[in-house]
């Protein structure tokens, strides 16, 4: 089995738009339009897994001055600045025929390799309840109940603080 961690292209469209679509019900799932926008957008904070030659997962998020994720920065990548301090998590996606294989913490220790080389000051997330423990095993600590309504769920802060 050929494992490989990098960074999402263009032409990677197709493949996360239906990643996603097997990931997330519809209310919570991002649309082909928003990843063409992130595609073209976050040239080091959006990383595929693949499988074989084929993706099976992917992470990605914004790049940041604020310091919370609120709901507007997904709407949009106008807010995303890659010289900004903070690393937002839009998304962390396996398929369900791939997971527990340890693709997305593979996909997590390196977004987060990345964000440190890039001496960045935080990555922040928000997940459900269910996955606040599967997030602390690196590092990220929990804030509470989030602002967000994302898909009308209710989801809780975690951040990730980086040594700089
Ligand atoms: C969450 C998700 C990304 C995990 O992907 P994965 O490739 O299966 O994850 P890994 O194999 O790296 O890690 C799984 C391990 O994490 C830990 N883990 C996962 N969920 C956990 C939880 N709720 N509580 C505690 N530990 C958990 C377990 O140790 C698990 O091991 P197991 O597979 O033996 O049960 C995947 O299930 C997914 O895409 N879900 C749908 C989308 C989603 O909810 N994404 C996260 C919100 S953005």
């Amino acid at each position: 089995m050929d494992i490989v961690i990098r960074p999402a292209a263009p032409t990677d469209l197709k493949a996360v738009t239906a990643i996603e679509a097997a990931c997330f019900p519809a209310a919570e799932a991002a649309t082909e339009e928003s990843f063409r926008q992130r595609l073209a957008a976050f040239t080091y904070s959006f990383l595929i897994a693949e499988k074989d030659g084929r993706p099976i997962g992917f992470i990605n998020g914004c790049v940041t001055n604020k310091d919370e994720l609120t709901d507007d920065l997904y709407e949009s990548t106008a807010l995303h600045d890659d010289d900004a301090p903070n690393v937002m998590v839009f998304g962390l996606d396996v398929i369900p025929q791939e997971q527990h294989q340890g693709f997305a913490a593979a996909l997590m220790k390196a977004y987060i390799e990345k964000a440190e080389s890039r001496r960045k000051k935080q990555i922040i997330l928000t997940c459900k309840e269910r996955l606040i423990p599967f997030y602390e095993q690196f590092g990220y600590e929990c804030h509470g109940k989030s602002q967000s309504t994302h898909g009308g769920a209710v989801w809780y802060d975690m951040v990730l603080p980086l040594p700089r």
